[in-house]
């Protein structure tokens, strides 16, 4: 059986994706899978279909990758793939719907606005900072409403902050979200399902040495320390659990999510995001859970790849 690797893809993730991809071919490999990577260009429907039978595993991230198109092409075409299927894809990378939904099952989340372009130039800047500020209050966080890696997010401290923080934001997208700023202890938590339901892996506890996990904080290596499992307590470690499993569950995930969330000091966890691909370079946080979580990363891609080809 062979295992087709997507990564690369026209993303502003693009070189994030690349580094997942590698890693998640050498771990299959581990396993003895047979590999083939592949970036995603028009070579991409001759190659599938010079391997019948073939399982592909899409590690690209950002637009183009965790939005859903390529997976619909790949359900279109009858090709087996790891993870979610593209229409859930689609509700869970758009931060504004996946907030709404999840907010809708119950779950604690930020006050949120999300704001196109076009209103915001209608509008004008004056009048809309004098309604965010009220709205949300400083300080906020700007980020596009389709994005990831943190790329073109911003917190915001106060009223001058936010015009480069809107630009910020709509140079990766044509909506921001615009959001409550929610402190304390960020942790990330992994579900996978190895083939007898999703299952949530021990949270990852981020602390980026600059105290702000931005791109840098998050690709280089040395640059933010991941705590494995986190250091909280074990009816806290529950509530995010319980908040990953439900977060996939109703946003009609498959085989593997990262839910990003923020206790606060009233040991309350609330959601930040979720990710259909989550990243999978060696500074990433999915590897760590899957091996606190007693697996190896080879074991875990391979168990999902036979998870996709049944
Ligand atoms: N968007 C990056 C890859 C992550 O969430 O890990
Ligand atoms: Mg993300």
């Amino acid at each position: 059986e062979t295992v087709v690797v997507l990564s690369g893809g026209l993303s502003h993730e693009r070189d994030v994706s690349l580094r997942s991809g590698r890693r998640v071919a050498l771990a299959l490999r581990s396993r003895g899978i047979e590999v083939v990577e592949s970036d995603v260009d028009s070579s991409l429907v001759p190659l599938l279909a010079s391997l019948p039978g073939a399982v592909v595993f899409p590690v690209l991230h950002g637009e183009a990758g965790e939005d859903g198109a390529l997976r619909e092409v790949l359900s279109l075409l009858g090709v087996p793939f790891v993870g979610s299927i593209g229409s859930a894809c689609r509700i869970a990378f758009d931060k504004a719907i996946a907030t709404t939904v999840v907010a809708e099952a119950g779950i604690a989340t930020p006050t949120q606005v999300a704001l196109p372009h076009e209103i915001f130039r209608e509008l004008g800047a004056q009048t809309l900072m004098a309604s965010l500020a009220d709205q949300i209050g400083f300080p906020m966080m700007v980020k596009p409403s389709r994005g990831g890696s943190a790329l073109g997010a911003s917190k915001v401290n106060g009223p001058d902050e936010l015009p480069s923080a809107m630009v910020g934001a709509y140079a990766y997208g044509s909506v921001a979200v615009i959001e409550e700023f929610v402190a304390g202890t960020e942790v990330t938590v992994t579900v996978a399902d190895r083939g007898d339901g999703p299952a949530a892996l021990p949270a990852v506890e981020i602390r980026p040495e600059s105290g702000v996990y931005d791109y840098t904080s998050r690709y280089t290596a040395g640059a933010t320390r991941f705590l494995c499992p986190a250091e909280i307590e074990e009816s806290v470690a529950q509530a995010c659990a319980e908040l990953a499993l439900t977060v996939h569950d109703v946003l009609g995930l498959r085989d593997l999510s990262r839910t990003d969330l923020i206790i606060t000091p009233d040991g309350r966890p609330t959601f930040l995001e979720v990710n259909v691909a989550p990243g999978m370079t060696e500074t990433s946080a999915v590897p760590l859970a899957v091996e606190a979580g007693g697996w190896s990363l080879g074991r875990m891609c391979a168990d999902l790849v036979r998870v996709a080809a049944r």
